[in-house]
C-alpha cells in the first residue's frame, strides 16, 4: 500500500433508497472493507436536494451539502458514487467527476445507456474509469461477467426480466388479483420504482438496461432509442386470467438476438409458458439469460431492485476501484466495441400472438375473423370463446396464433378494427419462448 494513501475518499451524490443503503453499509462494514482494501473507505461529502429531509440512514449531518462544488472541490475525494438518478444533472456531474480525475461508480442506467460510450471514452483519456454494475439487475452481477468472464464467447441472444417494479406489479396482479394502482404503490413504498414510475411501467428503464447489456454482449453500440418498447399498462385482469388458463404467465421481457437482418432488440409484455425458468421469476426478482457459443445458456438471477441488493453492487464496484487505487492498478477490462451493428426492423419479427377480441355474437363472425387473419398468413392455433354479454350481444374470444410476422399481424389488426362485427380489440400480446 503506497504510504501516501491512508484512506479512499468518497463523494456520494444522492442519499435516497440506494444512497442511504450505501452510507449505512459503509458505516456498518467499515472494518471489513478496510481490511479488504488495505485502507478505510471514507465518505467525505454527500450531495442532496434537501438537508432537512428525514432519511433511512444518514452519515454525520455536517457531511451533507446541497452545493455540488463542495463535493467536486474537495481534494480528498477520489471516487464519486452517483446514486441520484435521472439524466440531468447526473450526466454533467459524472462528466465533471471524470474531468477532475475521479473514478465514478454509478447505478444510473439512463445516463449509461444514453451517454456511456462518451463517458467511458472520456474516462479512458483521463486515466480513470466508470463502473456501473448496479445499473442493470440491481444486485445481480451481470455487467462484470459480460466485461470479463464471457469474453471468450460470441453472445447470440439475451432474454431477461430487468425491471423489478413491473415484475412486482405483474406478479401481484396475477397471483393476488391486486389492482394495478395498489401494486404500483407498493413497489414505490418498497423503494423499487424510479422517482417517475413512468420509466418503469412504460418500459423505458428496461430499454435503458437492455441497451447497456446488448452493447456489452454484442460488442456494438445500441442506443436506447433503437430498442422497440412497450410497457405493461394495457394488461388487464382478464389477460392474466386467460393466460393462466392457457398455461402461461405475462412478463415484461427484454429480448435481444442476432438475426440475419440485424440485431432484434425489444422490450414488451409477453406470454411465457409457465414451465419455463424465466416464468418462475417473480416479484422484485430479475433474471438475465445469455447465450454464448462456447458456454451455451447461462442464467443470472436475483433481486433486481431495492436498497441493499443495489448497495451490494455499488459497494462491490467501489471496493474494486479502491483496491485498484491502493495498489496502483490503472487498467481493468472494459467494454470492447467491434463495430456498429444494424437493428432489424420490428416488422420482420416472427413470433406467436395472443389476441383478445370482443365480437358481435352473430353466426359467421368467427369465419370472417379467420379469413382476415388467413389473408395475412396468420393461422390459428386455438380459438376459445370466453365471456358472452347477452345484453350487449357480444362475445369475447381469445385467439392463439401460430408463428406469424409482425407486419402481417399489424395489417390484420388494422383490418379487423374496420369490421363492424369486431366491437373491440381488447389486447394483443406476443407469445415468446426463452428455452
Ligand atoms: P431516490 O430514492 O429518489 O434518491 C435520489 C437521491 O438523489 C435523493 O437523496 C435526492 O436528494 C438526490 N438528488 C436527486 N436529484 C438531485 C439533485 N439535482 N441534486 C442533489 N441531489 C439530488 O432514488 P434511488 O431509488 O436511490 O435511485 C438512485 C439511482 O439508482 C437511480 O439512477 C436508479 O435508477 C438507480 N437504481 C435504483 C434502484 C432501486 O432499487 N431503487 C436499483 C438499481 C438502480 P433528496 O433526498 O434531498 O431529495
Ligand atoms: N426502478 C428499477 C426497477 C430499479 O424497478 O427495476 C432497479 O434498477
Amino acid at each position: 500500500v503506497p504510504a501516501s494513501r491512508h484512506s479512499i475518499g468518497i463523494g456520494l451524490l444522492g442519499l435516497g433508497v440506494v444512497g442511504s443503503g450505501v452510507a449505512r453499509i459503509l458505516d456498518e462494514k467499515a472494518a471489513v472493507y478496510a481490511s479488504r482494501v488495505g485502507v478505510p473507505l471514507v465518505i467525505r461529502r454527500v450531495l442532496v436536494r434537501d438537508i432537512e429531509k428525514e432519511r433511512a440512514f444518514a452519515p454525520d449531518r455536517s457531511l451533507l451539502t446541497t452545493d455540488p462544488e463542495a463535493v467536486f472541490g474537495d481534494p480528498e475525494i477520489d471516487v464519486i458514487v452517483e446514486v441520484m438518478g435521472g439524466e440531468h444533472p447526473a450526466y454533467a456531474y459524472i462528466q465533471r467527476a471524470v474531468e477532475t480525475g475521479r473514478y465514478v461508480v454509478t447505478a444510473n442506467k439512463e445516463v449509461m445507456a444514453k451517454h456511456g460510450p462518451d463517458l467511458l471514452g472520456l474516462a479512458q483519456q483521463k486515466g480513470v474509469d466508470i463502473l456501473y454494475e448496479a445499473s442493470v439487475g440491481g444486485g445481480i452481477p451481470v455487467i462484470s461477467p459480460l466485461k470479463r468472464d464471457l469474453l471468450a464467447n460470441s453472445v447470440s441472444a439475451i432474454a431477461a426480466i430487468i425491471n423489478g417494479t413491473t415484475n412486482y406489479i405483474l406478479t401481484r396482479m396475477a397471483r393476488d388479483g391486486m389492482g394495478y394502482s395498489e401494486a404500483l404503490r407498493q413497489a414505490q413504498d418498497l423503494g423499487y420504482a424510479e422517482s417517475d414510475p413512468t420509466n418503469d411501467v412504460e418500459g423505458f428503464d428496461a430499454a435503458y438496461k437492455l441497451a447497456i447489456l446488448a452493447s456489452l454482449g454484442f460488442h456494438t453500440l445500441v442506443h436506447p432509442d433503437q430498442v422497440y418498447r412497450e410497457g405493461i399498462t394495457a394488461i388487464t385482469d382478464r389477460d392474466f386470467r386467460y393466460a393462466g388458463e392457457l398455461g402461461y404467465v405475462i412478463k415484461l421481457l427484454a429480448l435481444a438476438r442476432r438475426e440475419p437482418d440485424g440485431l432484434r432488440i425489444r422490450v414488451h409484455p409477453a406470454l411465457v409458458h409457465d414451465e419455463e425458468p424465466i416464468a418462475k421469476v417473480d416479484g422484485v426478482f430479475n433474471a438475465i439469460q445469455l447465450e454464448g457459443d462456447l458456454l451455451g445458456r447461462v442464467l443470472f438471477q436475483g433481486r433486481g431492485a431495492g436498497s441493499l441488493p443495489t448497495t451490494s453492487a455499488v459497494v462491490a464496484d467501489l471496493i474494486d476501484v479502491a483496491i485498484g487505487l491502493v495498489r496502483g492498478w490503472r487498467d481493468r477490462l472494459n467494454w470492447v466495441r467491434e463495430g456498429q451493428a444494424t437493428v432489424a426492423p420490428m416488422e420482420s419479427l416472427r413470433t406467436r400472438y395472443y389476441m383478445r377480441l370482443t365480437l358481435a355474437d352473430q353466426p359467421g363472425v368467427l369465419a370472417r375473423i379467420a379469413s382476415v387473419l388467413g389473408d395475412h398468413s396468420i393461422s390459428l392455433a386455438s380459438v376459445i370463446q370466453k365471456e358472452a354479454d347477452e345484453s350487449a350481444q357480444t362475445a369475447e374470444i381469445v385467439i392463439m396464433t401460430h408463428v406469424a410476422t409482425e407486419a402481417g399481424l399489424s395489417k390484420a389488426l388494422a383490418e379487423l378494427r374496420t369490421l363492424e362485427a369486431v366491437v373491440g380489440v381488447g389486447n394483443c400480446i406476443r407469445v415468446e419462448t426463452t428455452v
